[in-house]
């Protein structure tokens, strides 16, 4: 659905080089560690960064996608916050929605009580769901949040999960993060992106501790137990 036919960043220090990887419809979560280059393949997806963008080919259900306003809600890493209140925030990138939409956006990301708050008074969880809420309602076929579960409590890392779940029902959700027994759990696919490399997407299934020991020098076990992937170090 989402294909990468070829993508190459030239940083100073650093280099990304992807060639052919699709995106299916579902959650597509990308791994790996600091400085791997995720944030990269998503910047390049997007396009950003031209001068050191020196490939970039792809193609979104068969269509090249030139420029991806329309087709991809973007949510980076880092993001400013503006004085804005949260009610009028959740629609900046949307336009107007009918307000059983809204409402009903509202209540999913439980923002009800800060409707009235500034943006930059929110706590970073809280600023993190009203990011979401506004992906949510730009309503684009392809969502890619980068560190999903980044400032999230428990309680809200489960729900945000099972948000874009929901999402990947009709979407291509790529997600980077690193919770690695939150991705198995919750993920349809798994890509490992290390040294500007990737590999994947894989089912989620078919991870093994090899393979993520492997991607970030640490010896790792997986267990997986009624639909819960647990990933720990080993200590012996
Ligand atoms: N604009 C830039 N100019 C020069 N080097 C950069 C730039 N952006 C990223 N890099 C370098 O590219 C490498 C990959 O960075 P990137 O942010 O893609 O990693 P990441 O996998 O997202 O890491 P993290 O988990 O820490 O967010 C790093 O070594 C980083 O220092
Ligand atoms: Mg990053």
């Amino acid at each position: 659905m989402l294909k990468i036919e070829q993508l190459q960043i030239s940083y100073e220090t650093f280099g990304l080089e992807i060639e052919e990887i699709e995106f299916p419809q579902g959650v597509n979560v990308v791994l790996g560690p600091n400085g791997g280059g995720k944030s990269s393949f998503m910047e390049g997806i997007i396009g950003y960064g031209h001068e050191t963008l020196s490939k970039r080919s792809i193609q979104f259900r068969g269509e090249p996608l030139e420029r991806v306003e329309g087709i991809i809600s973007y949510l980076p890493q880092e993001n400013p916050r503006f004085r804005v209140l949260v009610r009028e925030y959740l629609t900046m990138t949307s336009g107007s929605v009918p307000k059983r939409v809204f409402d009903e956006t509202v209540m999913n990301f439980d923002l009800e009580g800060l409707l009235g708050h500034s943006i930059e008074s929110l706590s970073g969880g809280e600023f993190k769901r009203a990011q979401c809420a506004q992906v949510a309602l730009e309503d684009k076929p392809v969502i890619m949040l980068d560190e999903m579960e980044q400032g999230l409590d428990m309680n809200y890392q489960h729900e945000m999960m099972d948000w874009i779940c929901r999402e990947g029902e009709g979407k291509v959700i790529v997600a980077s993060m690193h919770d690695a027994s939150l991705a198995l759990t919750y993920a349809d696919t798994i890509t490992l992106v290390k040294d500007g490399r990737a590999e994947g997407p894989m089912p989620s299934a078919s991870v093994t501790a090899e393979m993520l020991s492997a991607c970030y020098g640490l010896p790792l076990t997986v267990k997986r137990q009624e639909g819960v992937a647990l990933v720990y170090r080993n200590l012996l």
